[in-house]
């Protein structure tokens, strides 16, 4: 198949570049460098040789969760306008379009698990600008997927895994956030999925996609902690005593339940995080020698 994949060369979007490249498929890949989203022109003028394509898919989005409590205007531009200009121009083409979303459109009040059709209330500018890049493409072309995803780490972007790996390395003592909920997610699992998926794809429409389990920031970096073998003391942390400038949901579990039974799920979190270090360890050790 011709696949159009914008943010190609963001966390997602270069596991599956090379997920779909495994598999065979023909990809066209773009980032910031050949394609801006968010303006019409530059949308049409790159991918006027893709319009014989059989599925677009957008990885492309401002992720900077607290930067974009100060950019509001980028964040609007790059995840309300851009995947709206993608989905008319998809629309024109008659090119489906696959498009990623997150947590952050809910406010984290729910006791449970978060359904494809509960109200969105987000607390910060990225999840609503999130959310309004949703409704654009919904409201735009009905052949759409969009998958609400979560906790994102992958061997090609910054992430938690990193980050706690360089902390309990250096530190004694840590303090990490206990009331938050969500599932980590390797881009690697998501990859693999979409490459399945795209050959006979589920009914258009909204999906929330994750590991299986779920846990919080504490749990998943005492994990962490003896995957990596470290001594580091890990304490239980209130979201309230480390503000940051975006609000996070402190509920962000997506029910998974639509896209289980479109034949679609991912593996349980712990099982891919311990494949996700085992991997790292050993690209590593063969940098080394
Ligand atoms: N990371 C997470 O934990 C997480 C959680 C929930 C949902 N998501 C969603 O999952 C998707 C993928 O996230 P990610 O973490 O892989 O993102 P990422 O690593 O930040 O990559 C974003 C990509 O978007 C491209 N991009 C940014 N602005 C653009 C523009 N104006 N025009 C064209 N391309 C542009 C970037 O290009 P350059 O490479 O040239 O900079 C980059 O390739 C996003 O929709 C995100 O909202 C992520």
């Amino acid at each position: 198949m011709k696949i159009i994949i914008l943010g190609a060369t963001g966390m997602l979007g270069s596991d599956i570049v090379s997920s779909l490249k495994k598999s065979g498929h023909d990809c066209h890949s773009f980032n910031t460098s050949t394609i801006n989203i968010c303006d019409k022109i530059s949308v049409h003028t790159a991918l006027s040789t893709c319009t014989d394509a059989d599925f677009l898919i957008n990885c492309a989005a401002y992720t900077q969760v607290d930067l974009c409590e100060k950019e509001h205007s980028l964040a609007f531009s790059v995840n309300g306008t851009g995947p709206k200009n993608l989905a008319i121009w998809c629309r024109e083409h008659m090119i489906p379009i696959l498009h990623f979303s997150t947590d952050y459109v809910f406010d984290g009040e729910k006791k449970g698990p978060y359904v494809e059709t509960d109200l969105c209330s987000p607390l910060s500018i990225y999840g609503t600008s999130k959310w309004q890049g949703e409704q654009a493409i919904q409201s735009e072309w009905s052949q759409h997927l969009i998958f609400r995803v979560q906790w994102l780490y992958g061997q090609h972007g910054t992430h938690f895994i990193q980050t706690l790996q360089t902390l309990l390395k250096n530190r004694d003592t840590l303090c990490i956030v206990a009331d938050q909920k969500g599932s980590p997610t390797w881009t690697a699992d998501i990859a693999t999925l979409i490459t399945t998926l795209i050959a006979s794809p589920p009914s258009w429409g909204l999906y929330h996609l994750r590991s299986q389990g779920e846990t919080t920031w504490y749990d998943y970096a005492c994990f962490l902690k003896d995957i990596f073998d470290e001594t580091c003391t890990i304490s239980p942390q209130k979201t309230e005593e480390y503000p940051r400038p975006a609000k996070r949901p402190k509920n962000g579990i997506l029910s998974t339940d639509k896209a289980t039974r479109a034949g679609y799920s991912l593996p349980k979190w712990k099982d891919s995080v311990s494949a996700y270090v085992k991997m790292i360890y050993s690209r590593q050790k063969q940098k080394d020698r």
